[in-house]
Parts: C-alpha cells; sequence; structure tokens
C-alpha cells in the first residue's frame, strides 16, 4: 500500500527521506509528504511539515522553497484507502507536537473519530490514520512519548505500520509494526526505517525486521529498544541482507508478478478486514450504507467489466444467483457502452475494476447512471474515475498491482463479491446458519491459499511439461468455468500461449475436434456437485489421445488415474473453491512464461491500465 521512511541519526533527514521516498515510487502513490523536527540548535521548536499531491518531485519542490533542516524525520507516499488523493489527506498527520506516518487500515476508526469528535477533537482529514495522531496526542498531556504511544495502540484495531515523532521529545522515533511490514536499517550511528527494504538497501544492509506487534524506539545516540503491544522487552538483532536496490523493490522474488501472487492471502485479509460480523452471519460494507436499502430492493444485476475483472463477475453471478436469489448478468463494458443495454432505476449495475480508470468500463458506468440505475463500483483504486463517478462501491484494499497481468486483484474481487452475496442473501432471504457458514469459511482462505503457495515448486515441475505447448483448453464447469476462462487468459497475457477457456459441457459441441495426441487441456476437477460430469470430459479427451493437467481438491482418487498432472487444493464450500483453483493457475501461467523467457511483468502490447477505447 503506502510507503513509509524515517531517518534518526546525524546526517539531514530530508535528504534521506527524500531519497528513500523515490525508491518507494514503484509502488505507486497519489501523494506526498514529510516531517522534520528542527535540531537542537535551531531558533524553530515545531517540526516542518510539507505535503502535496502528485509525484515525489513535487514534494521535492515545495521543500526547496522552505527552510527544512534537522535530523530527525518521517515521510510518507500513501495511496488512497480513506478519503481521496489531497493535501489535507497526505501523511504525516500532526497533531498538537504528535506526527504520525501509518500505512495499513485502521478497523475500528469510525468508531474511534466518533468518540474523539465528542470530546473535542477537530478532524482535518477523511483518513483513518488521523485518529492515531488525535488519541497520542490526547495522551500526551498527562503521560511521557512512550507512554502515551502504548496507551492509544491499545485502544485501535487493524493493520498498521506507524512511525511517529513528538516536537517535545525530538530525539526519539516510536514505530509499531502490526500485519503491516516494517524494516529498520541499522547504520553505524543513525537509523532508516521503512514500509519497504528498498528505501534502505542504499544506505545500510544491516536490517532488523520487526515482528507483528512490536514496537521500537529509535533514538539519535543510536540506541535502539524492541517491545511487546504490553511493553516486555524483546532481544532482536539485525541481520545482514544483500539484495540489490531492484530486488528489494520486488521483496526478493523475481518478478512482481510472483511477489504479488505471493502476497494474495494478505490481499483477501484486507478486503475482508473490518466487513465480517461472524457471531451474527452478517456483512458490513461502509462504502454501501448509503445505499443499502435501495440494494434491498433490487430485482436485477448486471456485472459490466473488462479482462479478468470481467470474469470475477461471472463467479458474483454464479454465487448471487445461487445464495441471494437475485438475477444478475455480466457483460463486456466495451458492448455494454455500445448496445442498448435495457437498464432502468429497478437495478443496480455492479463495476469491477481494479484500476479504477478502465475507459470502457467508465463510459459503462456513465450509460447506466443516465438510465438512472443504481451504479455500483468495487475498485481498488481509490479516488480513482470509477471510484468518483458510481454511486456507492467497496474498495478492495489489495495495495498497488504493478505486474501487468492481474493476479491478487482477481482474488480480492471475488472475496469481496463472496461479502456481496452474504450482505445481498441476508437482507432477503438467506439464513442466519447460511451466512454465518459461508463467512467463516471465507475467513479460512487466505490460511489455505498459503497451503498451495507452499506447494508451489510441484507446479514449477508441471509446468515445464508443458513449456513447449502452443496452443492449450482450459475447461472447467459451474463456478469453475470462469476460472477456465482466467487460467487461459492468464497463460494467453504472459505466456503467449494460444489456450482458450470453454465451459467443459461444451468441449463436444465443437472444441473436441482439435483434441489430438499430445494437446493439453487444463482440468478444473475439484470434487464438488459437477466432479463426475467433469471427469467424463477428461475421459473423452483422454480417449482422444490429449495431455490432461487436472486441479482437484485433495481426496478426489479418480482424477489421478485419468490425468497426467494433478495438482491438489484444499476443500472449501464449492461457491470459494474458485479462490483457490486459480492460484494455481497463475502459477503455472508464470512458470511457463518464464520458461518461454518471457518479460511476465510487462507482456508485449499489454497496458496495466487501459484508458483510451
Ligand atoms: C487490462 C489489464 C488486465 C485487466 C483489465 C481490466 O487489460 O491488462 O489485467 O484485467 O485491463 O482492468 P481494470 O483495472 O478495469 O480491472
Amino acid at each position: 500500500m503506502c510507503g513509509i521512511v524515517g531517518y534518526i541519526g546525524k546526517k539531514e533527514a530530508v535528504t534521506v527521506l527524500l531519497e528513500g521516498l523515490h525508491h518507494l515510487e514503484y509502488r505507486g502513490y497519489d501523494s506526498a509528504g514529510l516531517c522534520v523536527l528542527p535540531s537542537a540548535h535551531s531558533r524553530k521548536r515545531r517540526a516542518s511539515v510539507v505535503r502535496s499531491v502528485g509525484k515525489v518531485d513535487a514534494l521535492v519542490d515545495l521543500v526547496s522553497k522552505k527552510n527544512v533542516s534537522g535530523f530527525v524525520g518521517i515521510a510518507h507516499t500513501r495511496w488512497a484507502t480513506h478519503g481521496r488523493p489531497s493535501v489535507a489527506n497526505a501523511h504525516p498527520h500532526s497533531v498538537g507536537n504528535i506526527h504520525v506516518v501509518h500505512n495499513g487500515i485502521i478497523e475500528n476508526y469510525q468508531s474511534l473519530r466518533e468518540k474523539l469528535i465528542e470530546r473535542g477533537c477537530r478532524f482535518r482529514s477523511d483518513t483513518d490514520s488521523e485518529v492515531v495522531a488525535h488519541l497520542i496526542a490526547l495522551e500526551r498531556v498527562k503521560h511521557d512519548f512512550e507512554t502515551s504511544v502504548y496507551r492509544a495502540l491499545s485502544k485501535i484495531r487493524g493493520a498498521y505500520a506507524l512511525v511517529i515523532v513528538c516536537d517535545d521529545d525530538p530525539d526519539k522515533m516510536i514505530a509499531v509494526k502490526n500485519s503491516s511490514p516494517l524494516v529498520v536499517g541499522v547504520g553505524r550511528d543513525d537509523f532508516i526505517i521503512a514500509s519497504d527494504v528498498s528505501a534502505i538497501v542504499q544506505r545500510t544492509k544491516n536490517v532488523l525486521y520487526l515482528n507483528d506487534g512490536e514496537v521500537i524506539v529509535l533514538s539519535r545516540d543510536g540506541e535502539y529498544s524492541v517491545c511487546s503491544l504490553n511493553r516486555l522487552v524483546k532481544r532482536r538483532k539485525p541481520q545482514v541482507i544483500d539484495w540489490s536496490p531492484e530486488q528489494a523493490q520486488k521483496g526478493g522474488y523475481e518478478h512482481f508478478m510472483f511477489k504479488e501472487i505471493f502476497e494474495q492471502p494478505h490481499a483477501v485479509v484486507d478486503a475482508l478486514r473490518g466487513r465480517v460480523v461472524i457471531s451474527d452471519g452478517l456483512v458490513r460494507l461502509g462504502g454501501l450504507r448509503s445505499v443499502e436499502d435501495r440494494l434491498c430492493q433490487i430485482k436485477r444485476i448486471v456485472i459490466v467489466s473488462c479482462g479478468t475483472s470481467y470474469h470475477a463477475g461471472l463467479v458474483g453471478k454464479y454465487m448471487i444467483e445461487e445464495y441471494a436469489g437475485v438475477s444478475v448478468e455480466v457483460e463486456f463494458a466495451s458492448e455494454f457502452r455500445y448496445r442498448k443495454p435495457l437498464v432502468d432505476k429497478h437495478m443496480a449495475v455492479i463495476v469491477i475494476s481494479q484500476s479504477g480508470e478502465t475507459a470502457d468500463t467508465l463510459a459503462a458506468v456513465r450509460e447506466a447512471k443516465n438510465k438512472g440505475a443504481l451504479t455500483l463500483g468495487i475498485v481498488n483504486a481509490v479516488g480513482s474515475a470509477i471510484a468518483r463517478e458510481t454511486d456507492a462501491g467497496v474498495y478492495n484494499h489489495a495495495g498497488p498491482e504493478i505486474g501487468v497481468a492481474s493476479t491478487k486483484a482477481f482474488t480480492s474481487q471475488l472475496s469481496i463479491l463472496v461479502l456481496l452475496t452474504v450482505l445481498l442473501g441476508r437482507g432477503r432471504d438467506m439464513s442466519f446458519v447460511m451466512g454465518q457458514k459461508i463467512l467463516t469459511e471465507l475467513e479460512r482462505i487466505p490460511h489455505l491459499i498459503t497451503s498451495i503457495l507452499k506447494r508451489e515448486k510441484e507446479l514449477r515441475v508441471i509446468a515445464r511439461a508443458y513449456v513447449k505447448n502452443d496452443a492449450m483448453f482450459f475447461l472447467g464447469r459451474k463456478y469453475h468455468y470462469p476460472i477456465a476462462l482466467e487460467g487461459a487468459l492468464k497463460i494467453k497475457e504472459i505466456a503467449y500461449v494460444n489456450a482458450q477457456g470453454y465451459a467443459s459441457g461444451e468441449m463436444k459441441h465443437g472444441p473436441i475436434a482439435l483434441i489430438e495426441d499430445g494437446f493439453p487441456c487444463v482440468f478444473l476437477a475439484p470434487k464438488d456437485s459437477v466432479y463426475e460430469k467433469t471427469l467424463s470430459g477428461m475421459e473423452e479427451v483422454r480417449a482422444r489421445g490429449g495431455r490432461i493437467f487436472a486441479v482437484s481438491t485433495v481426496g478426489a482418487k479418480e482424477v489421478s488415474s485419468i490425468a497426467d498432472d494433478v495438482f491438489f487444493i484444499p476443500k472449501t464450500l464449492e461457491m470459494l473453491t474458485p479462490l483457490l483453483l486459480v492460484v494455481p493457475l497463475q502459477i503455472f501461467s508464470y512458470h511457463v512464461g518464464v520458461m518461454r523467457g518471457l518479460d511476465v511483468d510487462q507482456p508485449r502490447n499489454l497496458a496495466k491500465s487501459v484508458t483510451v477505447e
């Protein structure tokens, strides 16, 4: 998500901070800011805070026009999650003599904000982060800096990396990590702290990785101490890393795409964070609150999107129709905008877009709005055109996706569609028991994805057998048909394989004519309500000499006797299986692409965000 840099030591902080921010630019961001505490001999008593919208260079310009000097400072690149990109929403957030930069999401910020407003606090931004600055500043009235931070931390819930400085304790910096990354570079007589090691490696290779629930206090004389949230001292030593700056940006992975595949457990957790109430079998989607009543009356939904987001929409159709009982159509945005779609005010048009800027999808929103439909967005990029123009929506919070082929945004979109299904279903006739069952299993998905990722090497071995194939079928039925389409799209995008996805029942109506000795078919064959039918399809391919790679669920013995290669995924509810099935297909495509020597992060002719027709 956002990027953090902090510096405390003997050098001019502003130089180190701006250099660090430049190294974090690759992650994508919409605004930037920094805060530098005045040095002891300076006549200034308060910190210099500079913030701007846009690129780090705009911040550099602003800083150069001001007299910013000192040896302690914090900086941030913001990728909006709560509140659109603006100077007021940019970090650091300052309240009284406290300055905070934050990555992640404060889950209970709404209730904290209401309480703080009752106590007379004035909020200057729409962010969840500002509550942290207020909480610490309130405590600071009675307590020392460190105690104030600990007392404030006991009130917040969520995922966060925080770095905090205080005007009247200027030789100290406090940082906390909880579910969002934070690394401390330990120099000879200084520290540089960052959310990403790429902001550190050019200064020092000596780094200390904080664990979740750890607080570090850094001082200007080169001392540091690490404690747990309940102030128990931890013994932590730095380690030496030998990553180049480029390797560091990729978190040690060879490609962004691979890194993002591995970020999926986190992306799902972040999509669910603060939105699931298991005890009541309910879902709370803050972005839809204003339209919830209208949503409960909706009789028909059209999901409109492009590419991978379109495939997420297809899975959404299966889920919503089966569990919420609302009729759903899914359409390519490029078609919707030019034909004469039957849209009226009794229906909802849901657009799904990672970037929030896809021209066709945006045009579809405008068309639907003109016709009076309720327009909703499932969007990853906060403040993007689609997020702004839809009536209401849900953000993915998946963090920037850099690899052109979408991976973590897809699993995040599926997670939100599950939430939407439960929201719509519980507003109609879905039982409490069913709501609870779906949500409980959904919360297990990150752990199940992790178990698949741990077996990534099995897929590398399987991929080797398919590297030379220039054509391939991906076949699936019911919930897995959209995943067959997505599997085919992925390998087309990054390995340039002429792959086609089909509903496996359609095989005998044409595609089977292409099956001959060795023709590769990837079957999605989990043990579910259509398992036997899928097995028959596999037999038909085998009878004609085709080569079969099947992705199935643990315990599906029959598959092993038919397929040439099998990868087993864990069992889950049928409607959630797409969240697991897609992961081996992403990894398979990735390896085929890499083995073919291709640029998997930036495939030829493709763009991450297609803002033209
Ligand atoms: C481009 C990207 C795809 C993406 C599609 C839709 O084609 O290469 O990965 O799925 O656009 O993008 P969106 O940002 O609207 O989800």
